[in-house]
């Protein structure tokens, strides 16, 4: 009998898919649900019915999995922001892994056995340091709501204060609510700002201070183990990485499109005293050729940081052609960055080297990942350019 809408139905949940939902199967026919754990029986409603799955929703769990904790959340469930509070922290980080290493594997043909243990958050609440807050009219219920998209459609959620906001945000939560806008449609992001950088209003940084020593030092040990002395730091922000790896390279290059990240990113590399990094305004994939035909291709390191969308297929194919000895990727979307990475991949000419997932986003189904790719295919150029630098080397001119 094929699903309808409505139905009732029990499932076993098998997998945790990436996106946080359950996968269960009813006759074969998988049936995402979510806020459920692998190993549980569920009662759950039929939501939606698509021609290759279902979808529904949570309405009893029958057996509960040992990993199963109360959500600490008075909107958990509700509120589109986060899928895991049900889930202990050890499980989700444990989940996550294998979700990178499933979709690695599918889209992006890359061996289980290069990703890394998630690295955990040392605080898995309470560590988000940017939240945009919106507010809606809500007719039926003649009442403006202030919070956060909800979980089942994008109507807002009225929520008074996050959990995995930074106490400070909580605070700025109040203060908008107790100021609230005549009408609805107000957006605003609310932001802790990071101590020792400058950051303009509008522009990038990244969102849990918790997590960012052990991400600096995954990039620093993936640039010292490919031992290049030049870095291009390419959608740079206000020069986050670049700065942070200064000491352990010759020279770098930020290049960033958003003119006052690239103007903070000269007073944040001042601040600091770093004066072998250089800083440019424009978009990678118009910049990068110039830049790449500077540089001995073999002692020179890309870092790509780039946006949800992932790299444009010109910017890869640039990469492909002029081969720098290692490219360390970083990114937030691990289904973007496996595509990218099946590319920089094909033909052999890299070679994924580790990727290393951190917990940049405890009790929400997303992750960073940073990976470490190097070349394997050198052209005729650049054997010369090595022999070159190897007897520059040898004659303690290099
Ligand atoms: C994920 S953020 C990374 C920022 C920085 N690496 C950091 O860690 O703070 C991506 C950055 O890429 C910039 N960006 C997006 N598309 C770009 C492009 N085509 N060229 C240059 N910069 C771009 C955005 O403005 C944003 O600052």
């Amino acid at each position: 009998m094929p699903l309808k809408i409505g139905d009732q139905i029990t499932l076993q949940i098998q997998d945790l898919a990436f996106g946080g939902e359950g996968v269960g199967r009813a006759d074969d026919f998988v049936v995402f649900t979510p806020f459920v754990i692998v190993g549980e029986t569920v009662l759950v409603e039929i939501t939606e019915v698509k021609k290759h799955f279902a979808r529904a929703r949570l309405l009893r769990v029958e057996t509960a999995s040992p990993e199963r904790v109360t959500p600490p959340c008075r909107y958990f469930g509700q509120c589109g922001g986060c899928q895991y509070q049900h889930l202990a922290y050890p499980a989700q980080l444990h989940a996550k892994q294998k979700q990178i290493a499933d979709l690695f594997e599918r889209v992006g043909k890359i061996p289980r056995a290069v990703i890394a243990p998630v690295i955990p958050c040392p605080a898995p609440y309470g560590y988000r340091n940017r939240i945009m807050i919106r507010s809606q009219w809500n007719g039926p219920a003649k009442k403006l709501v202030i919070g956060f998209i909800r979980a089942d459609n994008q109507f807002v959620e009225d929520i008074e204060e996050c959990q995995i906001a930074e106490p400070a945000l909580n605070e700025q939560i109040k203060q908008v609510r107790a100021n609230p806008p005549p009408k609805g449609g107000l957006k605003v992001v609310l932001r802790v700002q990071p101590e020792g950088w400058n950051v303009p209003q509008h522009s990038f940084f990244q969102n849990n201070f918790f997590l960012l020593p052990k991400l600096v030092e995954t990039v620093r040990d993936f640039l010292q183990a490919g031992g290049a002395r030049h870095l291009l730091d390419l959608y740079c922000g206000v020069g986050f990485f670049g700065i942070e790896a200064a000491n352990v390279l010759a020279s770098f290059t930020g290049v960033e499109y958003d003119q006052p990240a690239i103007a903070a990113a000269q007073k944040n590399a001042q601040t600091r005293g770093v004066t072998n990094g250089t800083f440019l305004a424009g978009k990678v994939e118009a910049v990068l050729p110039e830049l790449l035909a500077k540089l001995p291709a073999a002692q020179t390191a890309v870092l790509l940081d780039p946006p949800r969308k992932g790299c444009w297929p010109e910017l890869l194919e640039q990469l492909r052609q002029t081969r720098p000895a290692q490219i360390i990727y970083v990114s937030c979307h691990p289904a973007t960055m496996a595509r990218d990475l099946n590319i920089l991949c094909g033909d052999g000419v890299f070679e994924l080297a580790r990727v290393q997932p951190l917990d940049m986003f405890p009790q929400t189904q997303h992750v960073e990942c940073v990976a470490d790719l190097r070349c394997q295919k050198t052209t005729p150029a650049l054997e010369t350019e090595l022999a070159n630098a190897r007897f520059l080397d040898s004659t303690g001119q290099n």
